[in-house]
């Protein structure tokens, strides 16, 4: 019953990384509809602050979204809010006392951390923040290096960094309880990655699009224009199957020449299971192939539970199908067929965005979804250019777009 009391009055509040501010909405709200959670914002939702206070949550709902966001940088059981310092003391001094002694009797440890967004503090204003809150009943002894308890006085001073407030415009108070994964961002960054492309897509981004595709574990997952598998290297985290095809043979087959600096050829293993194993989940890879993604060679059958790709759109990487310019496709000779190499012709983009619709609708099973890079000319950019294609009831499309002229950047 104390249980369900506490709960029932509980905020979080998340602290968001400020990029890709278009992409960190979806990721949330996929990750909680991965826990069967609907996304409710508390007070006045603002997307582009780093602050957001949800609400109707468990922490365990908290820690299951933070275990898999690469935009949210760190979540906080709220105890308190405010404009001033003096309306955050009001606020806390109102939580109520239940929810907060857990964390602050006689024997336990804890610190306090100091975090302000847009502004940097001197170390005796900080010290002097902390000193300030001695209103809060804390029990137990201060721990910097290993305290069981965390908490955080969060300054937001708004997100112009021209015009940084003297006072900051919002301040909030909570117990820490999770980091996101921005850590994936390093780890898994295509500078140390064993094989790589022109066009292989950053670790961050991946991830967001692995998230934006509700990828769980033991989805299987299928990238039709697979490059050096980039976007299965992030699936393959979430312990999710992966497979892919490319039209190049060199790429599936980690042949041809390097995108190394210094590096003229690809060594012997650079491919996309090596890539697999060097993060530790080749057993996730189900293997890659050569294909042209405007043929069909699948069998009609929903088989995918998720389709994420980064399409060719003709600034680093041509577009371009099997065919001859005159669409004549010469009969092999069964003894070439080996060696033979297909012509190939243009491959338009609004004929790839077709073919992807089409073919997601046909085997993406329900419910499943298709997450792929759209090139948009953002001044000029409305929701009505998503193409559309009518979908199997439950399916869904899922859009992240970029500029053409910035690839790669949100
Ligand atoms: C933008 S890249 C994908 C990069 C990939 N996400 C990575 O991380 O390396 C597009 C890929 O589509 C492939 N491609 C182009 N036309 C294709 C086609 N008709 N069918 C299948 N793959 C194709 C290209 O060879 C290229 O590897």
């Amino acid at each position: 019953m104390a249980t369900s009391t506490r709960q029932s009055c509980l905020k979080y509040l998340l602290h968001l990384a400020q990029d890709n501010l278009d992409f960190r909405l979806p990721e949330i709200k996929s990750l909680l509809a991965l826990r069967g959670k609907p996304f409710h914002y508390s007070g006045n939702f603002q997307e582009k602050t780093p602050f957001w206070c949800l609400d109707e949550l468990s922490e365990e709902d908290v820690r299951g979204v933070m275990a898999r966001s690469v935009c949210a940088k760190s979540a906080f059981e709220l105890w308190g809010h405010g404009k001033t310092h003096s309306e955050l003391k009001t606020s806390l001094l109102k939580y109520p006392t239940e929810n907060m002694s857990p964390f602050m009797c006689k024997d336990s440890t804890y610190r306090i951390n100091v975090y302000t967004f847009n502004k940097t503090l001197e170390f005796e204003d900080r010290i002097k923040r902390i000193d300030s809150m001695d209103y809060l009943p804390f029990e137990g002894t201060v721990n910097l290096k290993s305290p069981q308890h965390i908490f955080c006085l969060l300054e937001d001073y708004g997100t112009d960094p021209n015009d940084i407030p003297e006072h900051p415009n919002y301040i909030y108070f909570g117990r820490w309880i999770a980091d996101g994964q921005r850590e994936l961002i390093r780890s898994h960054s295509v500078k140390n990655r064993h094989f790589i492309g022109n066009t292989s897509m950053d670790a961050g981004l991946s991830f967001i699009m692995a998230n934006h595709a509700k990828v769980n574990k033991n989805d299987l997952v299928f990238d039709p224009f697979v490059g050096t598998g980039s976007l299965l290297v992030a699936c393959s985290h979430f312990r999710a199957y992966v497979c892919g095809t490319d039209i190049d043979y060199n790429t599936i087959h980690g042949r041809g020449r390097s995108s190394r600096k210094n590096k003229t050829w690809r060594g012997p293993d650079e491919n996309i299971r090596a890539n697999l194993r060097q993060y530790g989940t080749e057993d996730m890879y189900i293997d890659v192939m050569v294909s042209d993604a405007s043929k069909h060679v699948w069998r009609e059958a929903a088989l995918f539970d998720a389709i994420i790709t980064d399409p060719p759109y003709g600034i680093r990487e041509s577009t371009r199908r099997t065919g001859s310019h005159k669409d004549v496709i010469k009969p092999q000779d069964a003894i070439y067929e080996e060696s033979h190499v297909p012509v190939t012709q243009a491959y338009h983009l609004s004929d790839i965005f077709t073919d992807l619709l089409n073919f997601s609708a046909h085997h993406l099973v329900l419910g499943g979804r298709l997450v792929y890079w759209l090139p948009v000319y953002r001044p000029e950019y409305c929701v009505e250019m998503v193409p559309l294609k009518p979908m199997s009831s439950g399916s869904s499309a899922t859009v992240s777009r970029r500029s053409p002229a910035i690839p790669h950047a949100a």
